[in-house]
């Protein structure tokens, strides 16, 4: 027997302002998508924004139906369009911010699994690190380096 063990480093900011520029600028874009979240079940509302390599944005928010899984993520919405839009072009940064509208949302959220999974497969096809920012409604900012910070053990083409 072997002992794995396996180690990730985020970075957790006070606040958005601590960050660039650049991010706060998606941070906000990411926003303003989440107003066009629709989530009449479950009043939780999720905004992403991608920045591209050829400097566009792409936005998404999550998306339920009364048939709940077909429903989709905000993560899924905007890494679907940007690789249905821009299929050569490389995801720089994603910023994602998510809160209830049930209660004021203070702590980051990270994206769900099945999001992690869609969103490294683009970071393994790209061949290049996205740059992962996430918050709650206020409060404090985590950026992850790489997708791969979030989901060890990836399972990815190399399996097939
Ligand atoms: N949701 C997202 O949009 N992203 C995530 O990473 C977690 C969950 C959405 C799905 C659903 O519409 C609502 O939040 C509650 O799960």
């Amino acid at each position: 027997m072997k002992e794995l063990k396996i180690e990730s480093t985020l970075y957790v900011y006070d606040n958005l302002n601590e960050l660039d520029k650049d991010v706060i600028s998606l941070m906000h874009k990411a926003s303003e998508a989440r107003d066009n979240a629709y989530a009449p079940y479950s009043k939780f509302n999720v905004g992403a924004a991608l920045l591209l390599d050829n400097g566009e944005v792409i936005t998404g928010s999550n998306q339920e139906n009364a048939s709940y899984p077909s429903g989709l993520c905000a993560e899924r919405t905007a890494i679907y369009y940007s690789g249905a839009k821009y299929p050569k072009a490389k995801i720089l940064k994603m910023a994602i911010i998510a809160g209830s509208t049930k209660s004021q949302t203070t702590e980051p959220i990270p994206p769900c699994g099945a999001c992690r999974q869609s969103i490294a497969e683009y970071e393994v096809k790209q061949d290049l690190p996205i740059e992962i920012f996430f918050m709650g409604e206020v409060g404090k900012v985590v950026k992850s380096n790489s997708l791969a910070n979030l989901l060890p053990l990836v399972f990815d083409k190399s399996a097939l």
